[in-house]
Formats: C-alpha cells, structure tokens, sequence
C-alpha cells in the first residue's frame, strides 16, 4: 500500500548549502518525508503549487529577547514568536535578561512553561552565566537549557558582567557537558568609564554611544573569552559581531583549535554610522553599529566561514522607550526576528550573497553548532520539516506598523525590501500561510533542547579545575 503524504510543496526551487535544485517535497507526520522530482511524490491529502518560489529549511535565530517574564509590555512569548512565524523563522533561541533572570532551576522551569504555552515556533532557552549562579548551572543543563549566555557588556536587565574569575569557574563547569556559551563579547568597564566622561563633557548626541564602545571592547573580550574557552575546553559563541577588528581574534581562536562560532546581525551588514543623524535613539544597540567601512570585512567573514552564522538579536523595546531626548537615556536594541529574511534576501536579489549562502548562515550553521542537525537546518528525508517558501520577486516595504513584535519601531522601517517569507512551517504544521500568522498555532512551539546531540565534550585542565582544587585529598574524606 502506498503511503499517502499530509502534504505535497510542488515543483519549487529547493534551496540547500551547496546550491539549489528544481523539485517537490512531501511531509508526513511532522517529518520531510521525500524530495525530488514531482513524478516520484506520493498521493497527499493536500498540495501547494510552489511554481517560481523558493523552499528553504527555516531559519534558526540563534539571538532573540522575548521579555517574559517581566517586560510584557515590550513582548511575549506569544508576540516574539508571531514575530519570528512571520519572519520564516522556525528556531528561536532566547537569552536569560528577563526579570526575574533565568538564572536557575525554578526560573527556567517558569520560563519553559510559558514558551511551551504560548510559543508558534520552536525555541531552546538560554541560561544564565553569571557572577552570582555559578552553583546553578548544573540544575539549568538539567532543567533543559540550549546553552548558556554570559553578558560581558551591560545589558538590559542590569545584570552585571562576570568577573574573569567567575567566568573561569563557569567555563569549567560548562565545559563538562559541552553546551555552547554565547558571548555578549564587550568589556564592560571599559565602556563604563568612557560613557561617564562623554556625560560629563556634555555629550548626549547619538553619535556619543558609538564613541564610548570603541573596537577595543570587542577585541579585548573576544580575545579574553577565546583563552579560556581554549584553556577549559569550553565551546563558546560570539554574538553579533560589530567591527572588523575583532575577527583577528576570532580567526586566531579558531585556528588555534578553539571550538568557537560567529555570529554577525543585519545591522552590521547594512548600516553604518552614517546613519545615527537620521535615526536617533532607533539605531542604539549593543554593541552600536560602526563605521560603515567594517561592513566589507564582516561581509568577508561570512564568505570565509570565520564568521558562521546571521542571527538578528531581536531585542524589542516600546516607542517611548526607544525615542528619549539623551542618547544614554534611549533603551538598546531593536525587533529584527521578522525583518532579517527580508534584508538578506534582498542582498540576495542585488547579488551580494546565494541564496545558498544565506541557507548555510540561517539554518544550516546555527543547527550543526547546537547540535540540531540534521533534524533541524536541512532540507532531508527525516528531518523536521520546518520549512520556509519565499518569493524572491516579491517586494514590500518594511514599516513599525506592520510588525507583529510589540516594539513597533525599527531602524529599518521605510526601507525597500525584495524577497519576501509567504509560507512558514514548523514541523508540518503552517504557523504563517499567504502572509497571515496561524493564530491557533499559539502552544504549537516545542523546545529543542530535548533533541539537542552535542558532540562529547572535550573539557581540559581537569585536575586544575575549582571543582579539584577543593576537593580534600581521599584519606581526609
Ligand atoms: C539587548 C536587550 O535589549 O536585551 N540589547 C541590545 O542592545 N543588544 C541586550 C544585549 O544583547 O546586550
Ligand atoms: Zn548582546
């Protein structure tokens, strides 16, 4: 007897790491179930002409902030993964800055309840590493965290930045289970100190923010988090990656053996300094966006592979908040989860980077570094049939309004934008149809942590660890 597929997406451009390939895919019970020439699909209770457009597997957004609990009013678990439905993203990964913090065993379980009851899309949950929940962190790689997120930098939330000491600690014990830890890579006391004299001479212009991040703060901690992910064994991350200057590290790290990813964001492709005048406090993140001529070498990075993925640091924050008259007073960050496909494909249409190159930075990278692939980031028989179909024609233009996030205001919006997500599935199920979010797909969102196969880990110095140091020699015990 013949199987009979839920779905038939027919005679697309199925696009893939290394190239592209005219074809069908059918999907059965969650799963991709065949690709390839029309002819060869099973029967299928439903089929979608999917003629001119593009199938891609679904991006993995590796750096989002969905704010619950604590900051509703700037997103929920609902609205963030609306937002990310919409945006053809099928994987979120979301960082611990909520209030109270995801810092330990009751907070990740209160947050995991949320997610699961609100979430459209899949997620995996980050948990804290910080100077304060050190002997938590065993109790959050039980609890079902994706990996570990270690704000060097300050952050919203005011959660202050581990010393080295804690971080040497935390690694290590990271290190044992082979999670990844992503980086906010910024040192905060050097940032500290530079804002103070910037207000104190009277700057309050938007520009002021760049001058008190300079390079330098990237460098110094990519190079100090690189030595002792390289000294523990720990597999690090480093998150939107801001400046040409800190890839010397990154590069150096890399060849050295250091099991370290990259990660840069749309804003640090397409804006630059040029445009803090026009936008104001709407363009204040961290780290801020640079000088437009890092944008050549950070397009290199990707080319290259030093830097592996694009995720979008979704980091929503209301109108009032975002538009305050002093630059310092202008909460940072912006949404980016919904945009990104948009921007990127665009630069696809302009010929700046293959489409395949944008699947291997969305999806195929952000899955073989967590340990997702290959149920998730590839289109396969077997895996998880998250899928995404553009129309690469299409155009549209971005506007605060139109953004599923509460936080409708974006540097972005106004902009013109070519290609555009029209369908998005996640595991079977379409979450966003013809451009309209599946309402009852809210609770459809599961986490991924449950599928998550890192490699063994590989943890050094083990004798010199804290752990041994204090443990009392065996005739004592
Ligand atoms: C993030 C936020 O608002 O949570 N803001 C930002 O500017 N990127 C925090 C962070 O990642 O630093
Ligand atoms: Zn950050």
């Amino acid at each position: 007897m013949t199987t009979t597929a839920d779905i038939v997406l027919r005679n697309g451009t199925l696009v893939y790491p290394d190239g592209v390939r005219e074809g069908s895919l059918a999907i059965k019970d969650g799963k991709i179930f065949a690709i390839g020439d029309d002819a060869a699909m099973p029967p299928a209770h439903e089929t979608l002409d999917a003629t001119g457009m593009h199938i891609l597997p679904g991006a993995i957004d590796a750096h989002v902030h969905f704010r619950e609990p604590g900051y509703t009013h700037k997103e929920d678990w609902q609205t963030g993964t609306a937002a990310a439905a919409m945006g053809g993203v099928t994987t979120v990964f979301e960082m611990p800055n909520v209030s109270p913090p995801t810092a330990g065993k009751v907070e990740l379980a209160q947050k995991h309840a949320l997610a699961t009851a609100k979430a459209h899309v899949d997620y995996g949950l980050y948990g804290l590493l910080g100077e304060e929940n050190l002997a938590n962190l065993e109790d959050l790689v039980a609890g079902g965290v994706i990996g570990f997120k270690c704000f060097m930098g300050n952050t919203f939330g005011n959660l202050p930045a581990p010393s080295t000491g804690a971080m040497l600690e935390g690694f290590e014990i990271v290190a044992r289970h082979g999670k990844r830890i992503s980086l906010h890579a910024e040192t905060a006391s050097i940032m500290a100190r530079r804002q103070k004299h910037l207000q104190a001479a009277g700057r309050n212009d938007p520009l002021a923010h760049l001058a008190a991040r300079p390079a330098v703060v990237a460098i110094e901690a990519v190079s100090r988090a690189s030595i002792l992910a390289e000294w523990t064994g720990a597999r690090i991350h480093v998150l939107h990656i801001s400046s040409a200057e800190e890839l010397k590290p990154l590069r150096e790290a890399k060849a050295r053996g250091v099991d370290v990813t990259g990660e840069t964001c749309p804003q640090y492709l397409l804006l630059g300094a040029e445009d803090y005048g026009r936008l104001g406090g709407r363009i204040r993140v961290n780290p801020p966006v640079r000088e437009a001529r890092n944008q050549g070498p950070i397009w290199d990075a990707l080319k290259d592979g030093t830097i592996d993925m694009i995720a979008t640091d979704h980091a929503p924050h209301v109108p009032e908040e975002k538009l305050r008259e002093a630059i310092w007073d202008c909460d940072c960050g912006f949404p980016g989860v919904e945009t990104q496909m948009s921007l990127m494909l665009t630069e696809v249409n302009v010929g700046r980077m293959s489409i395949s190159d944008y699947v291997r930075w969305t999806s195929y990278n952000p899955a073989r570094a967590w340990g997702l692939f290959p149920k998730k980031g590839i289109l396969r028989a077997g895996a998880d049939a998250d899928i995404v179909l553009v129309d690469l024609r299409r155009s549209s233009m971005i506007c605060d309004a139109d953004l599923q996030s509460r936080a409708k205001i974006t540097p972005w919006n106004g902009r013109a934008v070519r290609g555009v997500p029209v369908h998005t599935l996640v595991r079977g199920r379409f979450v966003m149809r013809d451009r309209k979010l599946i309402d009852d797909t809210k609770g459809w969102g599961q986490s991924v942590h449950a599928i998550q196969e890192m490699p063994p880990a590989k943890p050094r110095h083990v004798d010199q660890t804290t752990a041994a140091i204090v443990r009392p020699p065996l005739a004592a015990q």
